[in-house]
């Protein structure tokens, strides 16, 4: 079930927007999909002065590349670029963004180590907490598969963010 605690406590206006952050463990392949869909979603709901959309990756293997290429094709088959550049998350980003979504348990774990005093707990979260399908809560590592990989990806990722813009849409200020 999506999740469904108060996680955002303030209103969304264009001074200060939304900033979310994406995270899987090499920012080429699940979190620049989740950038880039997204991205999408919200751009053509004509909200994009309301968000800061970003990407990252808990390994530095993949720092500087573009998506990866089967990445890329199944999300421009589906009318979505991708158009990251893979970085590593800093600790700096728990305090920048709103909300940090990892796409599996390892991700999550990952990202928490990152704040052992717990401050920044309540915005990171898995993806697919807010997937309206129930099942396994992780988006699956696609790297080493085939091509049907990354097509699931592609749809768990964009269900889970049209779910996502959904509820963050009543805390926006005066959408046009
Ligand atoms: P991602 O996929 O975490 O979805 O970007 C992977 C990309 C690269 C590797 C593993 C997963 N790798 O081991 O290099």
């Amino acid at each position: 079930m999506p999740a469904k605690r108060n996680w955002i406590n303030r209103k969304i206006e264009p001074e200060t927007p939304f900033k979310v952050c994406f995270v899987c463990l090499g920012n080429i392949c699940r979190s620049p999909t989740g950038e880039g869909v997204f991205r999408h979603l919200v751009n053509r709901e004509g909200l994009d002065s309301f968000f800061e959309i970003d990407s990252a990756g808990t390994a530095a293997y993949h720092e500087g590349e573009p998506a990866n290429s089967r990445s890329s094709r199944v999300a421009e088959l589906n009318g979505v670029r991708l158009l990251s550049k893979a970085r590593k998350f800093e600790h700096s980003d728990l305090d920048y963004f709103d909300l940090v979504l990892a796409m599996d348990r390892e991700n999550l774990r990952d990202l928490k180590s990152l704040d052992p005093q717990n401050r920044f707990q309540s915005k990171i979260m898995l993806l697919r907490d807010f997937d309206p399908v129930p099942g396994d809560r992780e988006v699956p590592d696609p790297y080493y598969g085939g091509i049907h990989g990354f097509e699931l990806v592609f749809e768990i990722v964009m269900r889970s963010c049209e779910e996502l813009l959904q509820q963050i849409r009543p805390h926006i200020q005066n959408p046009s």
